[in-house]
């Protein structure tokens, strides 16, 4: 697998005291920052938008390197992912990971003779992530089959493969909830097609679940309410990252 990438959310962070729970996530030795961005809409939540990402940005180094630490993965909870790209580009952020059931064109989907439409659609959002300079992520919610991403994966052009999948352990809109082991043989057929890609999983992670989800292969870990509730915060990042590097 590729190298452990830990990214505590920030949606469990004090959103009053937010440049400094970012900096200080980052001191503590946490490589990414996860970025929640819902719309209410999308999901049954509302958190900010790209104001507040630019104001947290000069808070946080800029990557010096592809996937480096300090990278802002902003995870676009939203129902129109593609027009807040050029916005999100511009607020700092480096990897933009939206929703692949967001990205499909549900007149398409309800439309039998335009599949072929329904499966250009994530490509082409990709494509233009990429052309806005930010790395390019997909994901999927618990309800969607890991088949929907094989076309995509597979795909020849360049600029239309994505950085990273991001498979949900929880119903996306809240920290705090329960890991769906569920969600686990999903991780380990995209690992087993891909040993190079970067897998992240999001949603009930801590030390109690971390086991299961590295042995599925996930190497980028997303953490809320265990980092930003711990004690100890930089105790609970290095046993996560120790949990993926064993
Ligand atoms: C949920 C968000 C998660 C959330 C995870 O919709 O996508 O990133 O912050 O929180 P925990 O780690 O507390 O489950
Ligand atoms: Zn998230």
């Amino acid at each position: 697998s590729p190298p452990a990438i830990i990214a505590p959310s920030i949606l469990s962070a004090d959103f009053a005291d937010l440049g400094a729970e970012c900096s200080n996530t980052i001191k503590r030795g946490a490589t990414w920052l996860h970025i929640d961005i819902m719309d209410g809409h999308f999901v049954p939540n509302i958190t900010f938008g790209a104001p507040v990402v630019t104001k947290i940005r000069s808070h946080v180094e800029r990557p010096t390197t592809k996937h480096g630490k300090g990278t802002f993965d902003c995870h676009m909870m939203i129902s129109e992912p593609k027009k807040w790209v050029k916005e999100f580009q511009k607020a700092g952020c480096d990897l933009y990971c939206f929703h692949y059931e967001a990205a499909i064109d549900s007149t398409a989907a309800e439309s039998p003779e335009s599949t072929s439409e329904l499966k250009t659609n994530p490509r082409e959002l990709i494509r233009y992530i990429h052309e806005c300079g930010m790395l390019a992520g997909i994901a999927i919610k618990p309800e969607t089959s890991v088949d929907v991403l094989w076309d995509i994966l597979a795909s020849n052009q360049e600029k239309e493969v994505p950085d990273m999948v991001l498979v949900m352990t929880v119903h996306p809109g809240f920290g705090g909830q329960k890991f769906m082991a569920s969600e686990l043989p999903k991780v380990a057929e995209l690992r087993k097609r891909y040993p190079e890609l970067n897998i992240e999983v999001d949603g009930g992670l801590g030390p109690g679940t971390i086991d299961q989800a590295a042995e599925a292969g996930a190497n980028v870990i997303v953490a809320g309410s265990a980092v930003f509730g711990a004690k100890d915060p930089a105790e609970v990042i290095a046993k996560l990252r120790d949990a993926v590097e064993s």
